[in-house]
């Protein structure tokens, strides 16, 4: 099976503005030493890591926000590594974020409706534009008549659902989310995972999921991937990871979890280590 996407060997460096000397080339800073990372169609992979480790990075080079400096990204068998704005632009409707801020990423003058269809109108896809926008609210689990209302009307998680509909309308395959549910109570957060769930089942999406949260990738994620640096330091099947994680880095995480969320079965892996 073909890799929905397949990064390979991604480096990624940005200007160093510290260092800059007078005619010469603005040295860099390399944020991903070789990174590969590969979803399915269908697919969900939590990417892991502390603050400052390259998570949102690799979201932005692997959605071609921003152009690696080194390495491959595939699309569905497409080399998008360099490729140009106006080449991206048919696969922008199909590779798509939930932004972390949705009152930032909305704008407050705004309703709801246009911030939604926003999408469809950058790709110049003016057929049935409300008929598709109510679609996507209701999707999102939103009331149609919040269509003409005002970003500044709706609650938090209200207002993520928003996101959601708006990463939905153009009937993507692969989105990404970063730290989406991060400035939410727990409740509001667990109908967000639930919702990201079931569109997820229902769309066939591919969902990379980047968090600091570890109990969030295990209701959320078949995979994960863990970050430490600006390199990959472990991966596999989340149950097999959680239950014996090899890098000192990742038992770190899994340590930090609050214990009432864990069930026991790495406890049990550590303490034999220990032991
Ligand atoms: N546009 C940029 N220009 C220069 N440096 C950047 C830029 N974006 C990110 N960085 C640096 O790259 C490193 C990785 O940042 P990144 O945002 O990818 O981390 P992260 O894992 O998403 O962290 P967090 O969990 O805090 O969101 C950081 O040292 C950051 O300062
Ligand atoms: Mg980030």
């Amino acid at each position: 099976m073909t890799a929905l996407i397949d990064a390979t060997a991604l480096e990624v460096a940005f200007p160093d503005t510290s260092k800059k000397r007078p005619f010469r080339p603005a040295p860099t800073t390399k944020i991903l030493h070789g990174v590969d990372f590969h979803i399915s169609a269908g697919e969900s992979v939590g990417i892991v890591g502390e603050s400052g480790s390259g998570k949102t990075t690799l979201g932005r080079a692997l959605l071609r926000l921003i152009e690696p400096s080194a390495g491959h990204i595939a699309f569905e068998g497409q080399d998008i590594t360099h490729a140009a704005e106006r080449a991206l632009r048919p696969l922008r409707a199909r590779m798509t974020m939930i932004f972390q801020n949705p009152l930032a990423a909305l704008n407050p003058r705004r309703t709801i409706a246009a911030s939604v269809a926003a999408p469809l109108v950058a790709r110049g896809d003016g057929s049935d534009v409300r008929q598709k926008v109510l679609r996507a609210l209701d999707r999102s689990g939103l009331p149609k008549s919040f269509a003409d209302r005002y970003p500044h009307q709706l609650s938090g998680g209200q207002r993520q659902r928003v996101g959601i509909a708006r990463a939905i309308v153009t009937e993507p395959n692969f989105i990404l989310a970063d730290e989406i549910v991060s400035g939410l109570d727990v409740s509001t957060q667990a109908q967000i995972l639930d919702l990201l769930r079931e569109l997820r089942r229902d769309m066939g999406l591919a969902l990379a999921f980047i968090t600091h949260d570890l109990s969030v990738v295990r209701v959320l994620c078949e995979r994960v991937v863990v970050m430490h640096q600006g390199r990959i330091v472990e991966e596999g099947d989340c149950a097999a990871l959680f239950a014996a994680p090899r890098h000192p880095y990742t038992r770190r995480l899994l340590a930090a979890i609050p214990l009432p969320e864990l069930d026991d079965t790495w406890l049990d892996a550590e303490a034999e280590e220990v032991a």
